[in-house]
């Protein structure tokens, strides 16, 4: 495959990995801040029958990254190899929540311990969402979209 579609299927799952997590992430905030239990359901089950696109996206987007970085012995490179990791150790404790408060939700067992764990969930959310931008920016660095900074090149 040419290095051109590599690229270019890194950044559609990129791409997809920001709009679904983004996207569970506001939503499941809103609906916590409205507190309306019918909005919570309908959120926790559009998330659940979404999480098939995320668990496609993810292991390509590490993948394709694999085959960009090739014999590469950039810090960079591998800067983004260890965040990749957290990022799938995180996304698989996040898909286990999100299918424990979908059936919470479904079961009318919205109370102080879905409050709890959908709070965990968001932490680790935002983690993601912050290892995912840092992987964004390295591979933009990478890339020569953006100027490496040679005092801050590991970032
Ligand atoms: C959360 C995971 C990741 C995200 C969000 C991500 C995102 C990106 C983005 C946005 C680019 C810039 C593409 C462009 O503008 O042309 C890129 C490039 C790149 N990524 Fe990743 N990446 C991730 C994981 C990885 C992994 C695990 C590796 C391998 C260690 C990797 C290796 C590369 C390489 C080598 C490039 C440069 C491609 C080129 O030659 O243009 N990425 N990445």
């Amino acid at each position: 495959m040419k290095r051109k579609t590599i690229v270019k299927a890194h950044i559609i799952a990129t791409s997809i990995a920001v709009l679904t997590i983004g996207c569970f992430f506001s939503f499941s905030l809103i609906a916590e801040i409205i507190g309306n239990q019918e909005f919570i359901k309908q959120v926790k089950t559009g998330i659940l029958y979404c999480l098939p696109v995320l668990l496609f996206a993810m292991p390509i987007l590490g993948i394709t990254g694999k085959k960009l970085a090739g014999k590469s012995q950039s810090p960079i490179v591998a800067t983004k190899m260890k965040r990749m990791k957290f990022v799938a150790f995180n996304g698989i404790i996040l898909i286990s929540l999100a299918i424990y408060l979908y059936f919470r939700a479904i079961n009318n067992n919205i109370d102080s311990t879905f409050l709890y764990v959908q709070i965990i969930e968001l932490l680790f959310g935002a983690i993601n969402l912050t290892l995912i931008g840092l992987n964004i920016k390295a591979g933009m660095k990478l890339s020569g979209r953006i100027k490496i900074n040679t005092a801050h090149n590991m970032v």
